[in-house]
């Protein structure tokens, strides 16, 4: 057996001898947080690479989705997704909303609006969808719905760094965006995050909302916390925004040849590019039909295991089943077959720009042997 191990991903490192400069300039100028030179500089040259109007740093993915309700003023329900990572239902648990989950589209994984009309009521403010794996969501029929009965729309895109549909990025949809900069997404700060800020003015009450609530020396106008990104991890970010682009282009090579050599497996689904949309090929999932591959999904995910083959059943469990949330009106398997059947399947094949021809190979041969 080939005992090299093949993992799911693989952080996008700065060259150390440009950090080490960074660190130097930052060790001079003794400023190490609090919207430093770096911080202002991430957060510019990330708004122009993203082609969105303001960029506010934070120092994870889930503190901006907290901040985003909270400066929305969010209140009583909000309609969302199952199939997403724990963080999205958790920043409207730690607001004292109650989520209510509609289940998705079997094509994206993403909320299917269809469903989301006939679970509003009186109480629903908001609607938090996610676009996973960087697959866009169907924006414009959620904002009409939006529009419709009066509510915002609050996208946890933690996934789709610099994903466009026709030149636009998803970014710009809804009220507020936000991003994850944790290590394994496509562009990382180590920890780290971002929300997506459309006028100057939210722009201004976000930073005063991640920085305790500090609008001037001496006045707090929020219950703010602290969510800020410091000076070290901003100028990481800037040098890996410099190869970012070639980072994405190495894993849509990856996903080129996943996609060629797993095209017509019995019992094995995979998803393809989707016409006009800029994709970043943040992850590679696959989705398992026990009866026509004659093997289940954990089974193959194990078998992989042994091999030496890190892949991830991401999303599995399904939020709604977590003890916090199974309880819910909205969790119960009748209301989300989809999500159920997508987290019972699905299996992310490792995908990240260093991934070897003999990696792949390997990769795809685990799954057609
Ligand atoms: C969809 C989604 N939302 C939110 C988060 C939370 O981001 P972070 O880990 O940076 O706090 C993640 C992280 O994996 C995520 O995948």
């Amino acid at each position: 057996m080939n005992k090299d191990i093949i993992t799911v991903t693989s952080p996008l490192l700065p060259d150390l001898n440009l950090f080490n400069e960074c660190l130097h300039d930052i060790w001079n100028k003794k400023w190490i947080t609090n919207n430093g030179s770096y911080h202002q500089l991430l957060e510019k040259a990330l708004a122009e690479y993203l082609k969105v109007p303001y960029v506010s740093l934070f120092t994870n993915g889930t503190l901006p989705l907290i901040t985003a309700l909270q400066a929305l003023r969010i209140t009583g329900e909000v309609i969302t997704t199952p199939y997403s990572f724990v963080a999205t239902t958790h920043a409207l648990w730690w607001n004292g909303i109650k989520p209510v989950f509609v289940d998705i589209e079997p094509e994206t994984g993403n909320i299917d609006p269809q469903k989301i009309e006939s679970a509003i009521t009186p109480m629903t403010t908001a609607i938090m969808p996610v676009h996973v794996y960087g697959q866009p969501c169907k924006i414009k029929e959620i904002q009409d719905i939006a529009d419709k009965y009066g509510l915002k729309v609050i996208y946890d895109a933690a996934h789709a760094f610099g994903v466009e549909i026709n030149g636009e990025s998803v970014l710009n949809a809804g009220e507020l965006s936000t991003l994850s900069f944790h290590a394994t997404k496509v562009f990382n700060t180590i920890e780290g995050g971002a929300m997506i800020i459309k006028d100057e003015n939210t722009k201004k009450r976000i930073d005063y909302l991640k920085n305790f609530g500090f609008a001037s020396e001496t006045e707090v106008v929020a219950p703010g916390i602290n969510s800020k990104m410091d000076e070290i991890r901003s100028a990481y970010g800037l040098l890996n925004l410099q190869q970012v682009d070639r980072a994405i282009e190495l894993r849509h090579q990856v996903a080129i040849k996943y996609q060629k050599a797993l095209t017509g497996i019995k019992g094995i689904k995979i998803w393809n590019d989707t016409p006009g949309v800029k994709h970043n090929y943040s992850y590679f999932p696959i989705f398992v039909d026990t009866k026509e591959y004659g093997m289940t999904r954990d089974d193959l995910y194990f078998k992989m295991k042994e091999q030496n083959i890190f892949g991830r059943r991401y999303f599995y469990p399904l939020i709604s089943t977590f003890s916090t949330y199974r309880g819910l009106p909205s969790s119960g398997r009748d209301n989300l077959p989809n999500a159920y059947k997508m987290a019972d399947e699905v299996i992310c094949l490792p995908m990240h720009h260093t991934l070897s021809d003999d990696d792949i190979n390997r990769v795809v041969n685990g799954i057609i042997k």
